[in-house]
């Protein structure tokens, strides 16, 4: 066999991909191995830690087998409702078991990193939804981030629930990647396009401005894992001007909006809370009625790297 062949087959086995449309075997293996016992994985009772701060090897090694299985792991531990600070402490003890590394930039980053998701009339947040009792729509966190700058896993951990909603619906990037492509694989080649998706530049309140971001919606790190950047906004947002584009957007906005079995309803009880490889998520509004206000506050950490070995 010459030096030649050795290295073209070497190729062709390394090439195996399932996010190659030139590989429908790759694709069908690694399909089915993903599906395979899917929906039993995601209704599986949440992982009992008994110390926030300090999971033990099981612990971390059953998120982990969770995480490579769906991208996500719920968890819950004793609340510390009455502690908030505390909690925050846990929480960077447990992102540094895990090998988390915190992104810190957020204009709302408070102390360790971590960002308190709670009703504020504080100026740097006055204005912007997840600061308020409205329900956000689909996204995956860090969509207008740039394309060094990508967010790739993150925490969301319940101390205080709403009185009334404040519930999450999740979805797996690589189910979406799958309905997508089962429908008709042009949609993937669209929303792969280095154009397809551009949140124009924002101007804050202290005068910083967050520059223009144009990237895919669906790309694979050099890490080989598939990473999604997308909003269902529709304000602030420009698609690539093709048919195509319009196409996959428009279906894959139907998806999320539908009954998909795969798409998991959440509401976190206080001391719960989801570990995640940046999966697609909602909110819905909460607390509509003035007598009943809750004071909601879930801490919400994000992370430039995926939760190790999943
Ligand atoms: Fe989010």
């Amino acid at each position: 066999m010459s030096a030649a062949t050795t290295s073209a087959k070497t190729t062709h086995f390394q090439g195996v991909s399932p996010w190659s449309l030139a590989d429908d075997a790759g694709y069908s293996a690694w399909r089915a191995q993903k599906l395979d016992g899917y929906e039993q994985a995601i209704t599986a009772p949440p992982i009992r830690l008994k110390d926030l701060a300090n999971p033990s090897e099981s612990e971390r090694a059953e998120l982990a087998k969770r995480c490579q299985k769906t991208n996500l792991a719920i968890y819950e531990t004793i609340p510390l409702a009455a502690d908030p600070d505390r909690v925050r402490a846990d929480l960077r003890g447990f992102s540094d078991a895990l090998g988390l590394k915190i992104a810190e930039r957020h204009r709302s980053a408070g102390e360790l990193g971590i960002v308190a998701l709670t009703v504020t009339d504080a100026t740097s947040q006055r204005g912007y939804i997840p600061y308020s009792r409205k329900p956000m729509n689909w996204h995956t966190d860090g969509y207008y981030n740039g394309p060094d700058d990508q967010i790739r896993a993150m925490v969301l951990h319940c101390v205080t629930p709403a009185g009334d909603g404040g519930a999450n619906q999740v979805f797996d990037p690589e189910i979406a990647f799958i309905r997508l492509r089962d429908l008709n694989p042009d949609y993937i080649t669209a929303l792969m396009h280095p154009k397809a998706m551009s949140i124009p530049e924002n101007r804050e309140a202290n005068g910083t401005v967050r520059p223009v971001s144009i990237g895919p919606v669906f790309s694979v790190g050099a890490d080989g894992h598939l990473a999604m950047r997308y909003t269902a906004r529709t304000r602030s947002i420009s698609w690539r001007d093709d048919d195509m584009t319009r196409r996959a957007v428009a279906v894959l906005a139907e998806i999320l909006q539908g009954d998909d079995p795969l798409i998991q309803s959440l509401r976190f009880a206080p001391g719960q809370g989801m570990l995640c490889n940046n999966v697609l998520h909602n909110r819905t509004g909460f607390d509509p009625d003035d007598e009943l206000k809750s004071d909601r506050l879930v801490f919400r950490i994000r992370f430039h790297n995926r939760v190790k070995g999943s």
